[in-house]
């Protein structure tokens, strides 16, 4: 029997029903479907009236264990990347467990923006491969319309709800999560943050007034490190790994702007099918956007195709994840 690795066994997404279009935005703030089209891809997002973000990552992973036919009191650890946890404290991961019955799991938060996931996956990971646990759920889950100005175009027509999970087991097949880079850099984090309501910023009249409760971004700054670092940290993973364009099946990249998707899949040689893009439907969910891709592709993948998970985010956080998938 050959090492133990950590593979994705199951996947699974979940999208509030309310869909905003570009064209109800135009209605808010002063933008336009071409405008948003041109410079991001996004055409619409789903928008959660009501609930948290623990509601959709439940109802997420309480279809997956019953499309895997788990009983939720398997489930060892649940990871939940997310910058939009239901409360500072206890952490959604806790919540998530009480909503779908996971009486025997423990878990946590994991905060890295938009690179949630493959953090939470590289995480997630090691607690399968050192054998201490078989079956760990890694969660991306965000309600960014709760962080969003409507009054703010600049970042109000970028972001959506969702959330997407998966199902880590141990596989000998030489299968799973091969290799992972991750980066941080947190000289930048000025260009994109959520100022107030930590302890740097404690909830004030002052900070409420002055909107800093909200995402603040400067675009054309993110833009310029997510373009080179994505691609770079793609290309890099491909090379460690001696993995070819030929020999990747698929790019699973973060669903921020399809220009910063096309410059990666360019960097690494790949053809657009190979691409997995659904930010048209769904626009940028933060942690969600990449277990709602394999979600999306998940009758497409077969076994033992080389999928390389790629992410850039707010800190400056970005990194690459390669597996092989198992089913
Ligand atoms: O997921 C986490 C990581 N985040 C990202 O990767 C996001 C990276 N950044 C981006 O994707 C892009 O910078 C944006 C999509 C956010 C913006 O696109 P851009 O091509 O960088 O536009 P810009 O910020 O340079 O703005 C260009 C113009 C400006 O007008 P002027 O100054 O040229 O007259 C903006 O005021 O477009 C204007 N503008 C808009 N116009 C219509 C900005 N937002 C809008 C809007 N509708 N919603």
């Amino acid at each position: 029997m050959g090492k133990i690795t950590a593979a994705i066994t199951g996947v699974q997404g979940y999208l509030p029903k309310d869909v905003m279009t570009n064209e109800d935005l135009a209605k808010i703030v002063d933008t336009s479907d071409e405008w948003i089209t041109t410079r991001t891809g996004i055409k619409e997002r789903r928008v959660m009236r009501d609930g948290a973000s623990s509601d959709m990552a439940a109802e997420a992973v309480k279809a997956l264990l019953e499309k895997k036919g788990v009983d939720p009191s398997e489930i060892e650890l649940v990871i939940v990347a997310t910058v939009t946890p239901d409360y500072p404290f206890p952490s959604t991961a806790n919540v998530v467990c009480d909503k779908a019955g996971m009486k025997n799991a423990w878990g946590f938060d994991l905060n890295s923006a938009c690179s949630g996931f493959i953090y939470a996956l590289s995480t997630g990971a090691q607690f399968i491969e050192t054998g201490r646990h078989k079956k760990v759920l890694v969660i991306g889950v965000d309600k960014m319309t709760s962080i969003i100005d409507y009054q703010d175009r600049t970042t109000c027509v970028i972001f959506g709800d969702g959330a997407g999970a998966v199902l880590l087991e141990p596989n000998d097949e030489g299968n799973g999560v091969l290799d992972y880079i991750l980066r941080s850099d947190g000289s930048g984090r000025q260009y994109l943050i959520q100022p107030a309501g930590g302890s740097a910023c404690p909830p004030s009249h002052q900070s409420v007034e002055e909107r800093m409760h909200f995402v603040k971004q400067e675009g054309k700054q993110v833009f310029k490190f997510a373009v080179t670092n994505m691609a770079d940290v793609s290309a890099e993973i491909m090379e460690k790994n001696n993995l070819s364009s030929d020999d990747v099946d698929w790019l699973v990249p973060h669903q921020a702007n399809l220009r910063i998707i096309d410059a990666t899949a360019d960097r690494m040689g790949l053809t657009k099918e190979k691409v997995m893009i659904n930010i048209q439907k769904y626009g940028n969910t933060t942690a969600a956007t990449l277990p709602l891709c394999l979600w999306d592709y998940e009758n497409q993948l077969k076994k033992g195709d080389n999928v390389i998970l790629s992410a850039f985010g707010g800190g400056f956080t970005w990194g690459a994840v390669y597996l092989k998938w198992a089913y």
